[in-house]
């Protein structure tokens, strides 16, 4: 592991999983330089908050991922870095592939080659996402009540893993799946020090959830303001969800497990302990607040998998991971710290503190 006096970079550092990243490396001591252009909604939130907590540890630069020179900048001087940045939507990706082909790729392109000609020394940990994956089409599933079941048993008691083929899907499937290739392909020919999180369902504090990007946080911002969640598809696709807490144990042990871990990619979500289909999870919420929620369904959207669910055994066992939070437990904080920020009562009881 590196660090020592130089500073953590991490882009997107002002975003939902990147706000919590930095957050912990301060709390740890770590200076840390969040670059984040602020193009999500909301998010500027999130870097006043860091650096109300933390002060002169937070560097912010409000820049975008594409501008070569800040990004090297920042770059050269990082002990580590994690790239969070990115264009984060499949929706948003349908209606504009260059403009995400340009953050997700050239962005991690120029991030990468920064590092190679001037710092190669430093681990980079990227977000990937469960997308490179594909629709899982080829498998079958079977309809068990309010959820999709893979028919087979081994990926029923455990997930999908890292062997699974490559199948890239929409525009944002092919840049997260280009980029994560370039970052796994620049420790294999110029032996940078990098690994890659391909990560299902995150949610949790500090999330601005939306339609088209963080639906655990959308569902329950929807419902806390008694206004109707659109279904896409049946309802039943299942997914394995993961407290952003966990996710942040990952980062941080992918960094310190680099010289072990390099060159690798890990699934990383909540596995089938934490697999849940989108109807379950409505109904969770509906008992949180004590209320039924209004629902509408629209056709399945493009590249939307019946069912994800990680196999997370390679990433426990290489990264060392402890327990994950339990599904039910962490949607209930996360419903109480929405409804905090919106001045709003819920009956949800008050879960155990972190
Ligand atoms: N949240 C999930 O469930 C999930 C799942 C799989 C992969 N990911 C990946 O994890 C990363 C973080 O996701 P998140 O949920 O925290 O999303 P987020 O939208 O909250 O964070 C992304 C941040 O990147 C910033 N950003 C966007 N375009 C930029 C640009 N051109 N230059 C600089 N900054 C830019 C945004 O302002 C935002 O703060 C993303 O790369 C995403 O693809 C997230």
């Amino acid at each position: 592991m590196t660090g020592g006096d130089q500073p953590i970079l991490v882009t997107g550092g002002a975003g939902f999983i990147g706000s919590n990243l930095v957050d912990r490396l301060a709390g740890e001591g770590h200076r840390v330089i969040a670059y984040d252009a602020l193009s999500r909604p909301g998010v500027a939130g999130n870097l006043e908050w860091l650096q109300s907590r933390h002060g002169d540890r937070i560097e912010p630069i409000v820049a975008d991922i594409r501008d070569e020179a800040r990004l090297a900048d920042a770059a050269v001087r990082a002990g580590a870095v994690f790239h969070l940045a990115g264009q984060v939507a499949v929706t948003t990706s349908l209606v504009d592939p260059r403009d995400d082909f340009s953050v997700n790729i050239l962005g991690t392109l120029h991030l990468l080659d920064a590092l190679r000609t001037r710092n190669p020394e430093a681990p980079l940990i990227f977000a990937s996402t469960n997308k490179v994956y594909g629709d899982l089409a080829d498998l079958d599933f079977e309809r068990d009540g309010d959820r999709y079941v893979p028919s087979d048993a081994a990926i029923r008691a455990h997930g999908i893993g890292e062997g699974r083929p490559l199948d890239f899907h929409t525009p944002y499937g092919c840049s997260k799946g280009a980029a994560d290739q370039y970052v796994l392909d620049y420790a294999r020919s110029y032996g940078l020090r990098t690994a890659v999180l391909r990560m299902s369902c995150i949610y949790g504090q500090r999330q601005m959830g939306t339609e088209d990007q963080g639906w655990v946080a959308h569902f329950l911002i929807r419902a806390l303001e008694g206004k109707p969640i659109t279904l896409y598809g049946d309802g039943c696709q299942m997914r394995d969800i993961l407290d952003v807490a966990d996710a942040v144990d990952a980062y941080l042990a992918a960094w310190h497990a680099i010289d072990r871990v390099s060159g690798r990619a890990f699934n990383l979500g909540g596995g089938a302990d934490n697999a849940v289909s989108l109807r379950q999870l409505l109904a969770h919420i509906g008992d949180l607040l004590g209320r039924g929620i209004d629902v509408t369904f629209e056709d399945w959207r493009a590249g939307d998998q019946r069912y994800f669910v990680a196999d997370t055994r390679a990433a426990q066992a290489a990264l060392g991971l402890g327990a994950r939070r339990e599904w039910r437990d962490g949607v209930a904080r996360l419903a109480r710290w929405l409804a905090d920020a919106r001045g709003l009562a819920i009956a949800a009881p008050r879960e155990a503190a972190a």
